[in-house]
């Protein structure tokens, strides 16, 4: 393989402003000064993997304008190939983003160019599917996209999906999953009627039921549970006081994929993923909060 990992997924310019409290409706606060960085799922998740020296490539689309070159210039900075990343169609996708003083996030994405990442985008890029041992996506692009991308696996590659933002998901997508990577919300939507328990290792269950191979619920300061018809197994998480928890899960799932296409084991690669989730919140801003491999080493 030339690729340890092929992203396939979106590319926002994230607008921060850290806040107080959030406004309610109708209410406006005073914030920070505004920071501009680089940022969307699938870009957060290129740049994660490549920063632990992971061979990666990005399938994404931006605009030709200032946010698309600010996107290029941190995914090359980064070590990550973009001769997948369209430009054009439509303006780069912009997320606002307040960050309080617990370092949670709230953000509204206006996809932009991200929503013209088409299936023939996809099927276009096939020599980037067949060079690439993993291949992870996300939902900040077309569900048909993400369809075409299960299509386009070539049979030993794994594919990994964090369904965000959740929305419910077609069999064939989840059957593809090896793992299904969500947070509590994520699994709740994914399951809707099914949820009718509390406990993280009856969510898994009832989404393995669902087709994919394994799962991965994060529980974010509780650590994460992984589970496959071999296993059901708690993850531990690292303490950190944090800052800016913005990526925090692109990192995780761009850590696990890179170690489960290293040979890892589901709890082995959890583990460390959740090292490299506790480095990105404990500094600002998302891609450029990822750590290297001996950052990780160091925690
Ligand atoms: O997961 C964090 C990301 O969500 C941000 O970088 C923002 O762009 C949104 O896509
Ligand atoms: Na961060």
């Amino acid at each position: 393989y030339d690729y340890d990992l092929l992203v396939v997924g979106s590319a926002n310019a994230d607008l921060v402003i850290g806040v107080e409290r959030r406004p309610g409706a109708g209410e406006t606060v005073l914030g920070s000064d505004l920071a501009v960085h680089p940022g969307g799922k699938g870009a957060n998740q290129a740049v994660a993997a490549a920063r632990l020296g992971a061979r990666t490539a990005l399938l994404a689309r931006v605009g030709d304008d200032g946010h698309g070159r600010l996107l290029l210039d941190s995914q090359r900075a980064a070590g990550v190939d973009t001769v997948g990343v369209l430009v054009g169609g439509a303006p780069t996708g912009v997320a606002l983003i307040t960050v309080d003083p617990s370092g949670d996030n709230s953000i509204v994405v206006s996809p932009g160019a991200n929503g013209r990442l088409t299936p023939g985008d996809v099927r276009a890029a096939v020599s980037l599917f067949h060079a690439s041992r993993v291949v992870s996506t996300q939902l900040e692009i077309p569900l048909e996209t993400v369809v075409e991308v299960v299509r386009s696996l070539s049979p030993d590659s794994r594919f990994v999906l964090n369904p965000s933002p959740p929305r419910p998901l077609p069999t064939e997508v989840l059957a593809a999953c090896d793992p299904l990577i969500v947070n509590e919300h994520e699994a709740k939507v994914i399951l809707g009627d099914a949820c009718v328990s509390d406990a993280p290792e009856d969510w898994a269950r009832l989404l393995l039921a669902k087709g994919p191979r394994s799962v991965v619920v994060t529980l974010g300061a509780e650590g994460s549970l992984v589970a496959s018809s071999a296993e059901v197994s708690r993850v531990a998480s690292v303490k950190v006081d944090a800052v800016d928890t913005t990526g925090a899960g692109d990192a995780f799932t761009a850590a696990l994929a890179f170690r489960l296409g290293a040979g890892a084991g589901l709890a082995e690669a959890a583990a460390y993923a959740s090292r490299v989730g506790a480095v990105a919140v404990t500094r600002k801003g998302a891609q450029d909060s990822f750590p290297t491999a001996e950052e990780v080493e160091a925690l």
